[in-house]
């Protein structure tokens, strides 16, 4: 039996939610472990398109989706989700969806926060999605927040949100001059999604544990990506979890010997959105034919993401921090017609090689991307199925970043949709 984790290798929107959605058809149960709303995971399924924030990109598949205790909730967008899901004709229940009773919930105090800070850091901002993930992981740390449990209590709930919504108005108004918030309506519109939630709550360890133990297959999906990660990104410009493989056990509730492999998702370029250096970054008219072809618009937000050639720093990073058994390369239909393609292999600083990835902003800021250059391939390859039937030169792409990573190349992805796949090795086989 396997159980999979998929993670973001660079800045987050590789593709994850294409090939969780693909690959969850030899799973049994896909389980979200950290972040939240700020993530926008897209599927496309016989041309339409389905983008989830929270629930996991397996409800397509008509697996059962698990909420991990890693996560942050809004609850009233979850709740749109599943709506939204419903209408879409998709299967959506407390049979099939399940959230963990100790995930923490955003509330309406957490988003003031997220964008009151931003906006009093003007330019100095991180460029968050403003949806209160920040705030809300920063008072589980504080063991301030509210999970699941004490949502669905409703007499709990009030005494929580009663004593700290003193505070919160105290620093919204008196610090960062931002709207305050009315604890009765809290209390009101919160004691409305408790009753409609509490169904899908339960001890989501117990179900992994048991669903291992009866030999099902576990999908484990990430968010973001690596270098997003609270402890390995470009700190501060990151989110507020962890968000490489090992926090699937964290963020799940259960042991690292359960976990059979590890997928890492590399978009064949880079993108970023929000502020935060990024080295291999385009500022040319390739980026912008590669932002334009990519459709590198935020999930999420809709913001520009920034575009830059494939970075192999980065990737090396990501394989050493995952320990990642093998790659999905996606996007690489959006590299066609290019007659030349770059490869950040290293990057200089102050006339030095920089192998790897540096801790200080400050450094990273100063490094400058070596590239090996390829040649392109004018074909386009988005109808393609097998791995030997794409242009030579692809091929040569790929065989050189596999190469530099040390890692073997599983999924090659030429296509949003989910038969836009050539899947080399099924990470399931083992
Ligand atoms: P995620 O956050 O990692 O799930 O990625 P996003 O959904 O935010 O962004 C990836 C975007 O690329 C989505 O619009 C996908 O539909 C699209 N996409 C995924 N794989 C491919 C691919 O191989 N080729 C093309 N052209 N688009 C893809
Ligand atoms: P998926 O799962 C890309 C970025 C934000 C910002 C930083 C902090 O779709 O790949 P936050 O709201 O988390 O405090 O913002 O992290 N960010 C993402 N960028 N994809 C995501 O998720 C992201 N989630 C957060 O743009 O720079
Ligand atoms: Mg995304």
């Amino acid at each position: 039996m396997s159980n999979i984790v998929i993670v973001g290798t660079q800045w987050g929107d590789e593709g994850k939610g294409k090939i969780v959605d693909m690959l969850a058809e030899f799973a049994d149960i896909v389980v979200r472990f950290q972040g939240g709303n700020n993530a926008g995971h897209t599927m496309v399924v016989k041309g339409e398109q389905f983008i989830s924030h929270l629930v996991p990109s397996g409800i397509l598949q008509n697996k059962t989706c698990i909420i991990g205790n890693g996560m942050v909730i809004d609850p009233s967008v979850l709740l749109e989700e599943i709506d939204y899901l419903i209408s879409k004709g998709i299967n959506v229940g407390p049979d099939n969806l399940k959230i963990s009773e100790k995930a923490h919930i955003i509330m309406p105090y957490h988003k003031h926060v997220d964008n009151g800070r931003e906006k009093m850091k003007g330019d100095k901002k991180i460029g968050t999605t403003g949806r209160g993930i920040g705030p809300c992981y920063e008072d589980k740390a504080t063991r301030r927040g509210i999970r699941f449990i004490e949502l669905i209590d409703t007499e709990v709930f009030k005494e929580k949100v009663k004593s700290i919504v003193k505070e919160k108005n105290f620093y919204l108004k008196n610090f960062l001059s931002y709207e305050t918030v009315d604890p009765e309506s809290i209390i009101n519109q919160y004691n409305d999604y408790a009753k409609k939630l509490a169904p899908y709550v339960t001890n989501i360890s117990i179900v992994i544990y048991d669903a291992i133990k009866a030999g099902k297959q576990i999908l484990f999906e990430g968010a973001q990506g690596a270098h997003l990660d609270i402890d390995h990104g470009t700190y501060p410009y990151v989110t507020s979890s962890n968000t490489i493989a090992g926090n699937a056990c964290g963020g799940a509730g259960i042991g690292p010997k359960e976990i059979t492999g590890v997928i890492g998702i590399v978009k064949a370029y880079t993108t970023r959105v929000g502020e935060g250096p990024f080295p291999a970054e385009l500022f040319d008219e390739t980026g912008g034919a590669i932002q334009k072809k990519g459709v590198e618009f935020g999930a999420t937000t809709g913001r520009k993401r920034r575009c830059g050639w494939l970075d192999t720093v980065i990737l090396r990073n990501a394989v050493r921090l995952n320990g990642l058994t093998g790659i999905a390369v996606t996007k690489l239909d959006v590299l066609d017609g290019l007659e030349t393609v770059n490869i950040c292999t290293s990057y200089e600083y102050n006339g030095k090689t920089v192998n790897d990835f540096p801790a200080s902003l400050k450094t990273l800021a100063a490094c400058k991307p070596v590239y090996e250059t390829l040649p392109g391939w004018s074909e386009d390859i988005s109808s393609i199925k097998k791995f030997e039937d794409l242009p030579q030169n692809t091929i040569n792409y790929l065989k050189r970043v596999e190469e530099l990573i040390e890692t073997p190349i599983y999924i090659v992805s030429v296509g949003p949709g989910r038969d836009e796949t050539i899947m080399l090795k099924n990470p399931f086989n083992k």
